[in-house]
């Protein structure tokens, strides 16, 4: 079966009150849009269609979607029109599947349902019963509960508007049908559009039958118009991710304080997960990971047993087995730590890697170098990479000790097993094996006499 997509992005979204053309507004960390160009690609037809309006140029720019073809509508006169303006790109034969830019949850397994109905004489829509209706066009079925048209909330009658039945605006054809009853469709209603939704009557007309699926659940078809929608779809986009991972066996402290920006593409078992997590972009956790409360964590790699403490932002790392981090750190990208490394609190790592069993406890800043294996770097360390210019870097071989509070001034080399005392501004390389320390000789004055405060 040929399947062929349009996506409808037309709409102004005015209700947004944005500059941001609303399908470019993010749910999930991904633009509105992606999340149905992402949808439709994965159908893998063999013609995706992307239907924008004024100003939407801006969404090819910024969205590099290589299976899309962009068409435009100016002016925006009605969902009929939209689809119209792809009509010569449909074929016959092709099934031509409809999705709405603005309807981010829509699962393939509700697409997967409805695609069989498209037969020589049968289309299928998408239909949701709604408490609530008001706004959405209305499902009408004859005496034998065949749906033979949709009204639009505005064109309804009082009694139409008790319906329930809801079109999601959802819906799949055979080419060759589509194509004749768009050229059928008049704009004679209330709004003075074009709309999608008069096919069915026309369908049904000519002896067509229409047949109906539902979506697992309702937020699946539901839209963004405004941004209390984008707010709850957001909510229930992240509680689906939070039960999955649960299912998977993740201990979730709080599902609905966890959120997921992006995929994890490793997932171990005994994952432990506490409050206000938020994982961004490609993320992924070994067995027995544990993830401490108010930690943010955006494309990394956490092996097996990596304990991060409360408080931590790790961006782009890759952090090895057993290594414990936190709280209060941050590791920034390009970062590499080995086996067991401990970093500890307010310290912050950049572009360097750590080799394994090194720790850095307390209050440093390490950038651009390379540390080997059980080093210990003490409190307030800092390495003075940057000469306002150009970045240095330090390297600290195998079984160094820094004593607290050194500047290490880049380039630089500490040798294996050197000892650097505490207080010290290293400018040398310092050799192997022996204690390095620049320091001015400590002296006592006797005598002296601390000011005195007039009337004490
Ligand atoms: C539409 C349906 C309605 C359904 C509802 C579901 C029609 C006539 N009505 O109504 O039955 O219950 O969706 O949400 O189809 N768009 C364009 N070009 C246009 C107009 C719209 O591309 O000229 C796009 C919008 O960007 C949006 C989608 O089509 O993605 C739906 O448009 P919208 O204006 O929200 O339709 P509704 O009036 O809500
Ligand atoms: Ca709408």
């Amino acid at each position: 079966m040929a399947l062929e997509v349009i996506i409808l992005a037309a709409g102004q979204g005015v209700r947004m009150h944005s500059e941001l053309p609303k399908v470019l507004h993010v749910l999930g960390g991904k633009p509105l849009l992606t999340h149905v160009y992402d949808l439709a690609s994965s159908l893998e037809p063999c013609c995706l269609s992307i239907v924008y309006g004024r100003g939407g140029e801006v969404l090819s720019e910024t969205l590099p979607f290589p299976k899309a073809c962009w068409v435009k509508q100016d002016p925006p006169l009605g969902t009929g029109h939209a689809v119209m303006q792809v009509a010569d790109r449909i074929s016959d034969e092709a099934t031509v599947l409809v999705l709405y830019a603005d309807v981010p949850l829509l699962q393939k397994s509700t697409i997967e349902q409805l695609l069989p109905c498209v037969q020589e004489n049968t289309l299928g829509i998408v239909t949701v019963f709604l408490p609530e209706p008001y706004g959405y066009g209305r499902i009408i079925r004859d005496e034998s509960n065949r749906i033979i048209r949709i009204v639009e909330e505005k064109d309804a009658t009082a009694q139409e508007r008790t319906i329930q039945e809801c079109n999601t605006g959802i819906l799949a054809a055979k080419g060759k049908g589509l194509k004749k009853w768009l050229k059928q469709i008049k704009k004679n209603n209330a709004q003075e559009e074009y709309y999608l939704t008069d096919i069915i009557a026309l369908a049904v007309e000519d002896g067509f039958c229409v047949e109906s699926v539902q979506p697992s659940e309702c937020n699946e078809v539901m839209g963004v118009n405004q941004r209390e929608q984008l707010a709850v779809l957001e909510r229930a986009y992240q509680k689906h991710h939070a039960q999955h991972l649960m299912r998977k066996g993740v201990t979730l402290r709080d599902p609905d304080r966890f959120d997921l920006r992006g995929t994890i593409d490793i997932l171990g078992k005994d994952i432990e997960i506490d409050i206000n997590v938020l994982l961004e972009g490609a993320v992924s956790l070994g067995n027995r990971v544990k993830i401490g409360p108010y930690v943010s964590i955006k494309d990394s790699s956490l092996a097996d047993d990596v304990e991060i403490l409360s408080h931590c932002v790790i961006e782009k790392a890759i952090i090895g087995p057993g290594s414990r981090i936190g709280p209060f750190a941050r590791i920034r990208p390009d970062t590499k730590l080995g086996e067991c490394v401990h970093i500890g609190n307010f310290v912050e790592i950049k572009h360097s890697t750590v080799s394994h069993r090194s720790k850095i406890n307390h209050l440093s800043y390490i950038g651009d170098a390379t540390i080997g294996e059980g080093v210990n770097i003490g409190a307030g360390t800092i390495t003075c990479n940057y000469d306002g210019v150009n970045k240095h870097p330090t390297s600290v071989e195998d079984g160094a000790f820094i004593g607290s509070n050194t500047q290490l001034v880049a380039p630089i080399r500490i040798g294996k097993n050197a000892t650097i005392g505490a207080g010290s501004t290293i400018t040398h390389d310092a050799p192997e094996n022996t204690l390095t320390l620049s320091r001015v000789n400590q002296v006592t004055v006797t005598g002296w006499q601390r000011p005195r405060k007039k009337d004490e």
